[in-house]
């Protein structure tokens, strides 16, 4: 069975494919209406659960939107609406929706619930963000910045402020996809040691740097995310504003990059804290195309997990 929980628990040759996969069928269908069948219907007869327990907008649309197009069916399952949210475990859960469903999306919040779920499921289970990790999202920047600048190999790339969930899964892509990766951000938000060693291991560069402007020196691509994610208490919102303030995406930071630097971020953004409207509005920013590219990116994605 193909599940796709992380990036680095993904083969490379795999990853590459599932990137050119998605370009051909968004290529395949430029400028027809967004609810209209692709010419191949890879997902007809199948039943696609996506479960949240964490609030989404993209996440959520681009999975249905995308099943559909490829001739499949969605059930969009809420947690705290299933025996889930009222004491049914984990595995019992995944066994019984394997009776009714072809492939199963979950957004959650631990990382142990989409390993067990996938441990007891017994159809292919996507990872739709955890507090870990979001391998779909960085899919979709990968996609992203190869539609615009050509292969992501070699380049450098920089995540400026929280080192979390989406910072994990592009360090985590450093070394599937082979291009430099460098962090800035304040020490108490670092990413977990252990995603920049593995990335070294692989080949490429792995960096901490302190300094957001020494950090975007030779930048091809800046990218940040909100300071204060799904799974972080509130309470924590005004000591993690000040520790990132330094580290906002402007035009100041932007400038200090390559000159063809792109700016990027998975969404939603906090406008005037993480990133300022010019940079979001800017000549560099892609971030729609992001977006966009996560509907693209997952059909992919979804077509790998289920082998057609
Ligand atoms: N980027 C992203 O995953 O957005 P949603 O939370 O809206 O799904
Ligand atoms: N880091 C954010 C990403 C949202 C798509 C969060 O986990 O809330």
């Amino acid at each position: 069975m193909t599940h796709f929980l992380d990036i680095n628990s993904t083969d490379p040759a795999a990853l590459r494919a599932m990137i050119d996969q998605a370009r051909r069928m968004k290529e395949a269908r430029a400028g027809r209406p967004k609810g209209s069948p692709d010419d191949e219907q890879p997902l007809a007869g199948r039943m696609v659960a996506l479960i949240f327990e964490k609030p989404s907008t993209r996440t959520r649309v681009s999975f249905d939107v995308g099943v559909r197009q490829m001739g499949g069916q969605t059930m969009v399952l809420s947690g705290s609406d299933m025996q889930l949210g009222h004491g049914e475990t984990i595995a019992d859960t995944a066994r019984v929706l394997s009776r009714y469903v072809d492939l199963i999306m979950i957004r959650t919040f631990e990382e142990a619930t989409l390993l067990e779920m996938a441990e007891f499921a017994t159809v292919p289970v996507i990872n739709g963000l955890t507090n870990r990790t979001h391998p779909c999202q960085i899919m979709a920047d990968i996609l992203t910045y190869e539609e615009h600048r050509g292969p992501i190999a070699g380049r450098k790339v920089v995540w400026s402020g929280d080192g979390n969930n989406v910072c994990a899964s592009l360090i985590q892509a450093a070394g599937r996809f082979g291009f430099d990766i460098t962090f800035t951000g304040p020490p108490m938000l670092d990413p977990e040691p252990g995603f920049l060693n593995e990335a070294r291991i692989s080949g490429v560069k792995a960096e901490i740097e302190r300094d957001p402007l020494r950090a975007v020196e030779g930048a091809d691509l800046v990218v940040t995310d909100t300071w204060i994610s799904m799974h972080d208490a509130q309470s924590a919102r005004e000591r993690r504003h000040n520790q990132l303030r330094p580290y906002q995406v402007n035009e100041r930071l932007m400038a200090a990059a390559k000159p063809d630097a792109l700016f990027m971020h998975c969404l939603p953004a906090h406008r005037e804290e993480e990133v300022t409207n010019a940079v979001m509005d800017g000549p560099a920013s892609v971030v729609f195309d992001e977006a966009e590219n996560r509907l693209h990116a997952q059909k992919a994605i979804m077509r790998h997990c289920l082998g057609v």
